[in-house]
């Protein structure tokens, strides 16, 4: 095995940058982001060329300050990590590139890790405050709900991540941001519906729980928004403004719902004693908390990354990094971003 103690790690695969260094087992000695939402807002969705741009300026500033917050130098890594797929390909050519040229200057290895795979593994980092229960071990189900993706695995073991269920259409955070979009709230949709549904009434509207009742794990979100859209047509201007928290509240229930339902159903046929929320969309309050409750109801471990861990970040390809460059894995000079994950990501 390789004498790896520590890594420089990179994730620009969406509209997030993120540096960060990760040392044995997962901790984060530094984890520096910035966020791209004020400049994409105006157009209610990520722009990739903004978002690229963005990626430019920021990455080296980010390395900087992950170096000044760890009080490491560059003595102190022996490898680094990138998230090369699954994204947007401009973005995630920044980070693979900026990577690829400081494995040949500083003369490390480094590896090209999958974006899922970071999120599936973000319960496992730790920090000065953070660390998941000392019984909390593989396998776990792992829900990974974010504005790309909604992927339920069971992950195995480091690197055996199975596929059993994802959206057919929409990912979870679309469904909240286009909803969000279609009341003309600020982007992203998620974290406004969410704070709005806190006075809401869940029952007010109704709204579809797509494939709920069908005999798989795959989720549908597209009908959701169709039917919220069919709705907002029936109401004034004046009648969305007034019951604009049960508009959220109803919308989000439909959403929780579907997700939890489906989770459940996937932990009673695999039989799975403990599972995770991660990616943007577990930072949704609602979600956390009808987890907690179904993980009480049927004695299931739960862990919920912190929200820096939960979201696009560094850290979690950093521990993904760490674990395959340990093992004696390492990515050549010539490889490059990929828009999706590959065939052999999962199982
Ligand atoms: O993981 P993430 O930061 O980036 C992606 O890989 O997509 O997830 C971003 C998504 C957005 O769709 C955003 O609306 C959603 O996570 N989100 C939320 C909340 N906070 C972020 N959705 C619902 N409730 C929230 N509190
Ligand atoms: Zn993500």
């Amino acid at each position: 095995m390789a004498q790896i103690d520590r890594i420089l790690a990179f994730e620009t695969s969406c509209d997030d940058t993120s540096v960060a260094i990760v040392s044995h087992d997962g901790f984060v000695e530094a984890c520096c982001s910035a966020h791209q939402d004020l400049a994409h807002a105006p157009f209610g969705g990520v722009v990739p060329e903004i978002a690229s741009r963005n990626h430019t300026e920021a990455i080296l500033p980010l390395i900087e300050a992950a170096f000044e917050k760890s009080g490491r130098t560059w003595a102190d890594i022996q490898g680094l990590a990138v998230t090369n797929r699954p994204g947007l390909l401009g973005s995630l050519l920044v980070g693979v590139v900026t990577t690829k040229a400081l494995a040949l200057t500083k003369k490390l290895p480094w590896i090209a890790v999958n974006h899922i795979e970071g999120h599936l593994l973000a319960p496992l980092l730790q920090d000065q405050d953070y660390q998941v229960a000392k019984d909390f071990t593989f396998p776990y189900l792992a829900l990974a709900v974010s504005g790309g993706h909604t992927h339920m695995f069971i992950v195995e073991s480091l690197g055996r991540y199975r596929l059993i269920g994802k959206t057919v259409d929409d990912a979870a955070g679309e469904a909240f941001d286009k909803f969000g979009k279609l009341l003309g709230l600020p982007y992203p949709g998620g974290v406004q519906v969410d704070r709005l549904s806190k006075t809401g009434q869940i029952d007010k509207y109704k709204f579809p729980r797509s494939m709920l009742k069908e005999d798989n794990l795959d989720f549908s979100f597209s009908g959701l928004k169709t039917s919220a859209q069919r709705l907002l047509e029936t109401l004034s201007v004046e009648e969305r403004r007034a019951n604009l928290s049960d508009l959220c509240a109803s919308y989000q229930q439909a959403i929780v719902d579907v997700l939890l339902g489906k989770l459940e159903k996937a932990m009673l046929m695999y039989n799975l004693p403990r599972f995770v929320l991660t990616g943007g969309v577990s930072a949704n309050s609602k979600l956390r908390e009808q987890a907690e409750k179904l993980s009480q109801k049927h004695g299931w471990q739960v862990a919920v990354p912190p929200l820096k861990y939960c979201t696009d970040n560094a850290a979690m390809i950093g521990y993904a990094g760490l674990m395959r460059l340990k093992m004696g894995q390492a990515s050549r000079q010539d490889l490059g971003p990929s828009p999706a994950s590959l065939e052999s990501d999962f199982i």
